[in-house]
């Protein structure tokens, strides 16, 4: 089965309850777009009222906490985002990773409990512009992602539907530098076989492998043509209706 194309909006620290039309917009213009699958990612403050408002689009967090509750001043647990209407988690995103010091270990045991609440999980991998110049990012984006991801063992049976891997090269992040398409290729097809080394041909070959990094409604049609790229993950883009269903359109 190939899966549709998962165009997701992470609207980062951006978007107050003014915000919520625009959310309207693109739930309604996804709905003339059923062949690509559009989420989006708000603040928490915004996820209960995108989701009960939503038809079409499904409505996800931008990070969890590793434990389901307890004297965790100011966190947010992955049955919380839950019970207010998420379906999916965005985990090791890199601004999370460099401004607040999450470890591999740490984005691994938020998966865990992210998995378990029943979420679905968009697993962030990517290297630094150094890493990238140095030739070595290949082999740093394949250990970072073996080490956030859960054990296979431990992962769901449905593991297809409930992991999406995004390869974000931090260096592409709201730069306007997006990678080439050849970079792209070159580090799709090398999550890909760690999938399937990690999760069997079957589901290995079946979970979506997204792009971000200054994905734009210009440069979208070009890397939704690379092999192995099944999205997008948008920063910037996704904050209007118009440039992001712009994007969702150049994957239908
Ligand atoms: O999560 C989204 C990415 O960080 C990409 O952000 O589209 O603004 O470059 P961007």
């Amino acid at each position: 089965m190939t899966r549709r194309p998962y165009i997701v909006g992470n609207w980062k620290m951006h978007g107050t309850r003014a915000m919520l039309s625009e959310a309207r917009a693109i739930d309604r213009a996804a709905q003339r777009h059923m062949k690509v699958e559009v989420a989006i990612a708000p603040p928490y403050t915004l996820i209960h009222a995108i989701h009960r408002e939503a038809e079409q689009i499904a409505v996800g967090a931008q990070d969890c906490h590793e434990v389901d509750g307890g004297a965790h001043t100011g966190d947010v647990s992955a049955a919380m985002i839950a019970d207010a209407g998420a379906k999916f988690v965005i985990l090791g995103h890199s601004e999370r990773r460099q401004n607040h010091n999450e470890s591999d270990a740490l984005v691994r045991a938020k998966a865990e409990s992210a998995l378990a609440a029943g979420l679905r999980i968009i697993m962030c991998c990517g290297e630094t512009a150094q890493l990238r110049e140095s030739g070595d990012a290949v082999a740093f984006v394949k250990q970072q992602l073996a080490a956030s991801l859960p054990p296979a063992e431990t992962m769901p049976a449905d593991i297809a539907e409930r992991l999406t891997v995004a390869y974000e090269p931090i260096w592409a992040i709201g730069t306007g530098n997006v990678a080439t398409t050849d970079d792209i290729g070159e580090m799709h097809a090398a999550i890909r076989a760690l999938l399937i080394e990690l999760f069997g041909e079957e589901q290995g070959a079946e979970v979506r492998i997204i792009y971000g990094g200054s994905v734009k409604p210009d440069n979208a049609a070009a890397i939704f043509a690379v092999p192995d790229v099944g999205g997008a993950l948008v920063g910037g883009a996704s904050l209007t209706a118009d440039s992001f269903m712009g994007i969702a359109l150049a994957a239908s």
